[in-house]
């Protein structure tokens, strides 16, 4: 397959998110990993760095993730709020409905979310992110980043994922600024819901998270087997096994059956 994607506008980006701190990158290693040091020289709040492609980008559990260039959406999102650093972990859910609802808005209607925060449309995983913090010397939260990355144009995948991944090009005329410009825009709110009213945040979270309500297998980290019946204020899962025992997944690789081929 040649690489002809239409390339980023930043003209378009900037047109779109209007006052925003806003970097956009031909190549980098990882968008997290730049995005530290454009924190560090003092991005602002809602600051997003996107890059056309990653060189080492990375994935949950120490996995690599990886898309041609401009096939992907691949950016950190910075929050820097006063925030105590112990409700840090509150930002991830935001984080995953925000791209959802995105998603939703622009006309991926059965888009939803596999605990923690991966994105799935019909069974298949559209959008996987990392959730970094820093703390500043004081012990205070310095600031929090999602990295994101959204497939969009199909592009040939190991035969392993092949059945687990779809692409927002599939579904919906994907243009690739104003699918940036979607999300962001919920991610703002989202953020500023869970800062603001945690528990509502948290009743939007279940609302969409496709995991409740069915079988789960916990690997990696935890381990459980069980009906997926919560998610608690601390952003846990909460697995009812055969047993009966409630267990409370903080990380854990989950197999939800019916997403991403667990059957
Ligand atoms: C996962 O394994 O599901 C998480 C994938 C996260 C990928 C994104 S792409 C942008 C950001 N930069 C990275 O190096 N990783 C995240």
């Amino acid at each position: 397959m040649t690489n002809s994607y239409a390339p980023l506008r930043e003209d378009r980006l900037r047109r779109l998110l209007p006052g925003r701190d806003l970097l956009r990158l031909e190549e980098v290693n990882s968008t997290l990993t730049q995005m530290k040091r454009f924190a560090a020289a003092g991005a602002r709040d809602g600051a997003v760095l996107v890059a056309e492609c990653q060189t080492a980008g990375r994935g949950r559990l120490g996995r690599a993730w990886s898309a041609p260039k401009g096939a992907g959406l691949t950016f950190s999102y910075l929050v820097r709020r006063s925030l105590p650093a112990a409700h840090a972990a509150r930002l991830a859910p935001a984080f995953a409905l925000g791209v959802c609802e995105g998603l939703r808005d622009l006309g991926i209607g059965q888009a939803g979310v596999k605990w923690p925060n991966d994105v799935v449309v019909d069974g298949r995983k559209i959008c996987g992110m990392l959730c970094e913090m820093e703390l500043d010397p004081a012990g205070g939260l310095a600031f929090v980043q999602a990295g994101i990355g959204i497939n969009v144009h199909p592009f040939p995948l190991p035969e392993e994922l092949r059945e687990k991944a779809c692409f927002a090009a599939s579904y919906i005329r994907a243009n690739r600024e104003e699918l940036l410009a979607a999300v962001v825009g919920r991610l703002d709110r989202f953020v500023s819901l869970a800062c603001e009213d945690f528990p509502a945040l948290l009743d939007r979270y279940r609302q969409r998270c496709l995991t409740l309500g069915r079988q789960v297998r916990a690997s990696g980290g935890q381990c459980a087997e069980g009906l997926a019946v919560d998610v608690n204020g601390e952003g846990e899962l909460l697995v009812k096994t055969v047993e009966g025992e409630l267990v409370a997944l903080r990380t854990a690789d989950v197999s939800v059956r019916g997403l991403l081929g667990y059957v």
